[in-house]
């Protein structure tokens, strides 16, 4: 059977005690190497799942482990398994007066030997890795570049490349394309998920749009206040009484068809690689 990334059970989140969970999840297993993307309105729970799954918050019932440690443990905060996870901020979290290569490499910090990563130097074996996750997200012509003078959908680029530089068995990301123009959007996505896929690392994104999950993740999953009210790996495809489930109301014909399109898999209504 395929390594678990991530598996949560019996799993509440209050943020007061008392009140009702902002998440409630009885069970859901991510695989080693699955894209997992999850939907839901504002205030549904996405935020607090990817928290849980980080480490950030604990959980109030139940578990999250990933890689089978407990993500609140002695284990989660060492070295060697905070290496295997990797992070996609929104607000990108980046060092803006350094190159790209340089913020690339921070991904190879947990790689090195501690004395090394104190000083900030790496290997030979290091720059390789960096300057591929570079090439991967298209950056090869800006290695050399402070990230301050790069456009927002070049610097997305150069935190999802630290992300695949670091090699991890789990890349999480909280809406890392919603600030966005959507052709820029949908291109970081297939950049992450590819990039993922080829290296077989789990990714748990959460997507602000329904047609950006289904275009570039293996599977979906939707929240409604703070429960899983759809699973693609369980439920028929996302429909338009699926997505009204989800965000409790209906959607627009226009993004209900556009989730079609999506999952028919039309490749007329992608667009184009390298625009960023
Ligand atoms: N730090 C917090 N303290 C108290 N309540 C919170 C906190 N973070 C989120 N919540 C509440 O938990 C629920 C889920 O929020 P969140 O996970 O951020 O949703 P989403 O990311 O889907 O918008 C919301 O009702 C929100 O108000
Ligand atoms: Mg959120």
């Amino acid at each position: 059977m395929k390594r678990e990334a991530v598996r949560i059970s019996g799993l509440r989140v209050r943020y007061a005690p008392g009140e009702d969970p902002a998440l409630s999840i009885d069970a859901l297993s991510v695989a080693g190497g699955e894209r997992l993307a999850v939907i839901g309105p504002s205030g549904s729970g996405k935020t607090t799942l990817l928290r849980a799954v980080q480490g950030l918050v604990a959980p109030s019932e139940g578990s999250v482990t990933v890689d089978g440690a407990r993500t609140v443990s002695r284990a989660a905060r060492s070295r060697a398994f905070r290496r295997r996870h990797a992070a996609v901020f929104q607000e990108f979290q980046l060092v803006e007066r350094a190159s790209v290569l340089r913020n690339v490499l921070c991904g190879r910090l947990g790689h090195a030997p501690v004395m090394s990563s104190v000083l900030g130097r790496f290997g030979a074996d290091d720059r390789a890795v960096a300057l591929a996750a570079i090439e991967a997200t298209g950056l090869s012509e800006f290695a050399h570049r402070r990230v301050d003078t790069l456009s927002g959908g070049q610097r997305q680029r150069v935190a999802v490349a630290r992300a695949l530089a670091q090699a991890p068995d789990l890349i999480t990301a909280d809406e890392p394309v919603s600030n966005l123009d959507p052709v820029i959007a949908d291109d970081i996505l297939r950049t992450v998920m590819g990039s993922a896929g080829e290296r077989e690392i789990a990714v748990l994104a959460v997507v602000h749009h329904p047609s950006l999950a289904t275009a570039h993740a293996d599977r979906v999953v939707g929240l409604s206040e703070g429960r899983i009210v759809y699973d693609s790996a369980g439920d028929p495809p996302l429909d338009a009484s699926a997505l009204r489930r989800i965000y409790g109301r209906s959607l627009p014909p226009q993004i209900v068809q556009d989730v079609n399109a999506r999952e028919r898999g039309d490749e007329q209504r992608r667009s184009p690689r390298n625009v960023a």
